[in-house]
């Protein structure tokens, strides 16, 4: 059994100017390529499949099953598109590991590429992070210099270039299908699926959309071996899992353990509830997933676990909120965010997301009935499942979940308002 506290993916990133090929070489980079290179790309695919890697992205789509798509052929193009634009609140994994490791992510794309027959691969990064765009750029450059990009890398015949892109800023350019549109230089909107973007996806060719920690753990699975990586995790979601934790924990940051730490243990690694307050409650996997209270501190967060207690495990931002928050006011913020972002292509979202935070922003101020509460419910339940993209599914979460664990909250904001009524009356 692996160590449950043996770093995998950080290992290298408190080690001096870890970003440098130099550091990434000397702490056994580039080995697993060598590696890679010398078998086939099924023999890769099989590997990723047998270590039951899962997307580390959201959704948690299983990677191997997702490469196998790609067709055998390469009548078109290939292409492999790195989700960088880590945009989900609460969520600080992917710029850190790109930050103090590049060369991970970069020997992960070759593997994956490699594994695919793609011989050029894009990193979709947030436009924000200009350090980390100028990181990997960097990186990229190294890369080069030393033969694990260009032509013939290593020596083996294979081909591979990498475009550092740098988007604009837009939660919904994260979505694989409006990041596609987005690198092809349109406005980001979610495209219509089938086709899925393995039949065509980039410029209309076979293209594979992973997240930065996905196709990151890949040389790990290479040089340790599927049985290896299964030792970390539970039996569905193996491996290695970066928590980004903020809020009010007294060492908030990146915590990497296997798939299935509990809250509990997480809180301890992050030295307990700022000034000892009272924890109110929490997000598993940014403001997308629903919240959870105290009472779901010995939930074990996996892709299972999470979606067993009623939420989802997300890109497991865990964000934790002490009893000095108000909930109705915390959900308003996010429901704000959620508005503004929002694409606009489709109704159910682009209006219910503006009349949620009207209603929320009314009753914050004081200003709300009773009756606002399931006009909230209603607006949500015509948003779930009837937009077009999983934006919408993810606006609601915090507005039903926070209504079903704090709804006297939500209730007390309107008493006030009816107290506040019947003394003007008199
Ligand atoms: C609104 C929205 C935003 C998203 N943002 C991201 C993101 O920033 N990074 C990411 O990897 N996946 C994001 N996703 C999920 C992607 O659509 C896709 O599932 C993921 O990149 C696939 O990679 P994986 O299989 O390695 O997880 C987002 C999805 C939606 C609906
Ligand atoms: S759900 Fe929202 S973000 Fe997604 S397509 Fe519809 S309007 Fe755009």
């Amino acid at each position: 059994m692996a160590d449950p506290i043996t770093p995998v993916l950080t290992k290298r990133w408190l080690s001096p100017k870890s970003w440098t090929i130099q550091s990434y070489e000397a702490l056994e980079g580039y080995t697993a390529v060598r590696k890679a290179l010398k078998g086939t790309p099924e023999q890769l695919v099989q590997l990723v499949k047998d270590s039951g890697l899962r997307g580390r992205g959201g959704a948690g789509f299983p990677a191997g099953i997702k490469w196998s798509f790609m067709p055998p052929n390469e009548d078109k193009p290939h292409y492999l598109v790195i989700n960088a634009d880590e945009g989900e609140p609460g969520t600080c994994k992917d710029i850190p590991l790109m930050m103090a490791d590049p060369h991970s992510l970069i020997e992960g794309c070759i593997i994956a590429s490699y594994a695919m027959r793609s011989h050029h691969c894009f990193i979709y990064v947030r436009g924000e992070a200009l350090h980390c765009i100028r990181r990997l750029n960097a990186a990229v450059r190294e890369a080069y210099d030393a033969g694990y990009l260009g032509i013939d890398i290593l020596k083996s015949g294979f081909d591979l270039d990498i475009t550092v892109h740098a988007g604009a800023g837009a939660y919904i350019c994260g979505e694989e299908t409006a990041l596609l549109d987005s690198l092809e230089g349109r406005r980001g909107q979610p495209r219509l699926k089938p086709p899925f973007p393995a039949a065509a996806g980039l410029y209309a060719a076979p293209t594979t959309v992973n997240n930065v920690e996905t196709i990151a753990s890949a040389p790990f699975i290479v040089n340790g071996g599927s049985d290896w990586f299964r030792q970390m995790g539970r039996e569905k979601s193996p491996g290695p899992k970066i928590y980004s934790i903020s809020g009010h924990v007294e060492k908030p940051g990146q915590y990497e353990c296997p798939l299935g730490t509990t809250l509990r243990e997480l809180l301890d690694m992050a030295g307990g509830m700022k000034d000892g307050i009272p924890l109110k409650f929490w997000t598993p996997g940014g403001s997308s997933t629903p919240m959870f209270t105290a009472e779901h501190l010995d939930v074990p967060l996996d892709f299972e676990g999470a979606a067993e207690a009623g939420s989802m495990l997300g890109t497991t931002a865990v964000q934790v909120f002490n009893e000095t928050v108000s909930v109705p006011w915390a959900v308003m913020k996010w429901t704000q965010f959620y508005e503004h972002e929002s694409c606009g292509k489709c109704t159910p979202c682009r209006e219910g997301t503006y009349w949620l935070a009207q209603i929320l922003e009314r009753m914050v101020d004081g200003k709300g009935t009773e009756e606002d509460i399931d006009t909230l419910l209603d607006v949500c339940d015509n948003i779930l499942g009837r937009s077009f993209c999983a934006l919408g599914d993810g606006a609601v979460s915090p507005i039903t979940s926070g209504i079903k664990y704090f709804r006297d909250e939500f209730l007390a904001l309107c008493e006030t308002n009816k107290r506040e009524l019947v003394g003007a009356e008199a």
